[in-house]
């Protein structure tokens, strides 16, 4: 039950009516028995500045951010946890004495479905990452923090995967960093050297807008990872598991940064698998 004194939590996006987050969120303050309401507010770009302001005036205690915000919401807030700065993206914002303090869990999100849903580890592991945007860099930073032993970015505006590789070669200088332009011609060299491969390209929810993808030159125990979530499966995990890969989707993910942003606020972890039925039961319901 909502009373005077229930914390307010809630999630800022241009659109938001379709997150699932309010639904994932809101279980899981119910199951776990901590008090608490979590809001979906339509935020328009030109309102983010103003909306963030009124966090602490409003006595909001946290927010997720989430698409267009979560790079603009960085110079916002006071301070931004390192891995967040070093992705560039905060999709968690806590309030705390006063401050705003802003984490990504992204990244961690999919270490957990990485290991939940594929059963691997980034550790010593070449990984294939395809798309350089914001959801490649959580990828990244991840695979990095993790003792990934080489990275190649494939892209289809090379620059920005070489600009990326250029940063993150940087940051971690124990990874070994490439690029590559994202042509199957170029994906065809690096695809029978590498044990997991990961889409952050937000194209590809249907199967007319995939890229060729070379499958047959990829080793049977490489796993595949795509950051979509749909509805149904997405085509390319199709394609994988038709090749025989474990393949799975961005839903782990989207469930595990949900359950990091829970544990943020409440200091509490999620009730365990909670988001994700949450997540599968939207499915079978759309
Ligand atoms: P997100 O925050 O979801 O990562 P983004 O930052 O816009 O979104 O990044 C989208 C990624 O998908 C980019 O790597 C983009 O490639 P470009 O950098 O060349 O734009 C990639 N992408 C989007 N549509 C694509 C398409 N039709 N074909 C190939 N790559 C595509």
């Amino acid at each position: 039950m909502v009373q005077g004194t229930t914390p307010v939590f809630g999630i800022f996006g241009h659109p938001v009516a379709h997150s699932l987050s309010p639904a994932m969120q809101n279980a899981a303050f119910r199951e776990s028995g901590i008090e608490g309401i979590y809001v979906p507010f339509h935020v328009l770009p030109e309102n983010l500045e103003p909306a963030v302001a009124a966090l602490v005036p409003m006595g909001i205690s946290g927010i997720n951010v989430t698409v267009p915000h979560k790079e603009a919401v960085l110079p916002l807030l006071d301070d931004v946890e390192p891995r967040a700065g070093a992705i560039g993206a905060v999709n968690t914002v806590v309030v705390r004495e006063g401050r705003l303090v802003g984490y990504n869990t992204d990244w961690l999100g999919f270490l957990s479905s990485l290991d939940l849903d594929l059963g691997t580890h980034p550790e010593g592991k070449k990984v294939l990452m395809l798309g350089a945007g914001g959801a490649s860099r959580a990828g990244l930073v991840a695979l990095a923090e993790r003792g990934a032993s080489e990275i190649t970015v494939a892209n289809r505006t090379l620059a920005k995967a070489e600009s990326l590789v250029k940063d993150f070669a940087v940051l971690y200088p124990d990874t070994r960093w490439s690029s590559i332009p994202l042509e199957e011609a170029m994906l065809r060299g690096v695809a029978p050297q590498v044990d997991l491969i990961v889409s952050s390209l937000s194209a590809g929810l249907h199967s007319d807008q995939i890229l060729p993808f070379p499958w047959e030159e990829v080793s049977a125990s490489a796993c595949f990872f795509d950051m979509l979530y749909s509805p149904t499966v997405t085509p390319m995990v199709q394609q994988a598991r038709n090749q025989g890969l474990v393949a799975c989707d961005g839903m782990g993910m989207l469930a595990g940064q949900g359950e990091e942003a829970f544990r943020i606020w409440t200091g509490t972890p999620a009730p365990v698998g909670l988001m994700r039925r949450i997540l599968e039961r939207c499915r079978t319901v759309d």
